[in-house]
């Protein structure tokens, strides 16, 4: 079986529930494939590939703030961070979740961590009662996981870029009242706080290069 990047793989991706699989064997890059595989995944799902292309493209910016051996982590969290919408990946419901546990089965566990861990799903999953699975996934303190977070916090539902106010008011708009938001409530100091440190890197990175 070949991957999308056109690597070989164990062929996992029609078979990831509860498996231990191998990584793929060979993947040319690791943003192509993720790329490739977000749309395959998403493509067929209303605006979440417009979505997920935003935020791949709000990383670019921000890109030069981390080291270069974490780049390529960044761009591919950023395409895979949503695959848990995708209808084949579903079992528990929870995106945060049903991504993570696809991307280990897979063998990308860095990757799985940023994914059931971005834009501080903590505060949902517990709210929704999926805290101890979501314990299985280490999470991350990084500037990439903050950047992550930044990219997808402020781009909206069809890609565009959007401020925080303006995301959670979306939000509201598309779940009405109700845990989703409530849990978003909760966690927006803690995502203000990932906003506010990739910004001071950005600030940074901007100052240096001016000299
Ligand atoms: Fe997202």
């Amino acid at each position: 079986m070949r991957s999308p990047a056109g690597g070989e793989t164990t062929g996992v991706a029609d078979k990831w529930d509860g498996k231990s699989l191998d990584s793929i064997a060979t993947v040319e890059s690791m943003e192509d494939w993720a790329a490739a595989e977000s749309e395959r995944l998403l493509a067929g799902t209303g605006d979440r590939w417009l979505h997920v292309q935003g935020v791949a493209h709000r990383v670019r910016q921000v890109l030069p703030i981390l080291a270069r051996e974490e780049q390529p982590v960044l761009l591919a969290a950023a395409y895979l961070h949503d695959i848990g919408y995708s209808p084949e990946l579903r079992r528990t419901g929870l995106h945060q979740l049903d991504g993570a546990r696809y991307l280990r089965n897979l063998g990308h566990e860095r990757l799985a961590r940023l994914v059931a861990h971005h834009s501080e799903a903590r505060y949902e999953l517990e709210a929704r009662g999926f805290g101890e699975e979501l314990a299985a996934f280490e999470r991350e303190k990084s500037p990439v996981a903050d950047a992550l977070t930044y990219c997808d916090l402020l781009n909206g539902p069809t890609g565009c870029p959007v401020s925080i106010e303006e995301r959670v008011r979306e939000v509201e708009r598309r779940y009405g009242q109700g845990t989703i938001v409530d849990a978003l409530r909760m966690a927006l100091p803690a995502l203000r706080a990932a906003v506010e440190r990739t910004e001071r890197l950005l600030r940074e990175r901007a100052d240096a290069a001016t000299g």
